[in-house]
């Protein structure tokens, strides 16, 4: 299965945002990641649902919310309309099966997410509910971090807990991916990949750089 990539606009130019987006979506990208935060959970704060109902406007792209913000279950409905899946974080989610039946119930695909800081045995019993994991390989907070390589081996684990359990969530990565360790987060057993810094950045057009990220991932794993 090939690996998908999800911009995060984090990096855009959010003056000209609706033209970043739609330079991803021309470059064959498979879905945008977007990233709310509270600067609460995180200590940056970004946007809410009136931003991500705008973007609805003038993309297709599926939206995968990243909701870095505290007691997320109270803002799920707002984000629901436009989403494709909502993800959350286990660290602010006390019931997250509940959680994910909620977003479940409101017709949508639910992640789970987990911090580098955060042992794999805080999900394990969401893995058969969960329809995406998430792990982040920075502290979140920014976009445009160095990825923290030793949480690919919790990539490798959480792929062989899903494979032995005979679940099928996929396995999202968020953090620090680049062109130079895309293949080895497929092949720590990763199929979605965050991008934000490696997509929308100064050096290259988003086009050049979605192509290098393609490049980079052919024939892998
Ligand atoms: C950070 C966010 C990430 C971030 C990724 O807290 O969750 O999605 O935008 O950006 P890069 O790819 O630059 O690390
Ligand atoms: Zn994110």
């Amino acid at each position: 299965m090939p690996i998908k990539l999800a911009p995060s606009i984090l990096t855009a130019d959010f003056s000209r945002l609706a033209d970043e987006v739609q330079a991803a979506e021309a470059a064959g990208v498979d879905m945008l990641h977007l990233d709310v935060m509270d600067g609460c959970f995180v200590p940056n704060i970004t946007f809410g649902a009136v931003l991500v109902e705008s973007l609805r406007k003038v993309t297709k792209l599926p939206f995968d919310i990243h909701l870095m913000i505290l007691e997320p279950e109270r803002h799920i409905a707002a984000f629901a309309e436009c989403a494709g899946t909502i993800n959350v974080h286990i660290e602010v989610s006390p019931h997250i099966n509940r959680t994910l039946d909620t977003i479940h119930k409101l017709g949508k695909r639910a992640g789970v997410c987990i911090n580098p800081g955060t042992a794999l045995a805080a999900i394990e019993e969401s893995l058969a509910d969960a329809d995406q994991v998430m792990v982040m390989t920075i502290n979140p907070g920014w976009g445009g971090q160095q990825m923290i390589p030793r949480q690919l081996d919790k990539v490798a684990r959480i792929r062989a807990a899903l494979d032995a359990g005979g679940y099928s969530a996929e396995i999202m990565i968020d953090g620090g991916v680049k062109a130079s360790n895309a293949a080895d987060c497929a092949r720590a057993g990763a199929n979605v990949l965050v991008c934000g810094s490696s997509v929308f950045n100064a050096e290259k057009s988003v086009a050049e750089s979605v192509a290098a990220l393609r490049a980079a991932l052919k024939g892998v794993p």
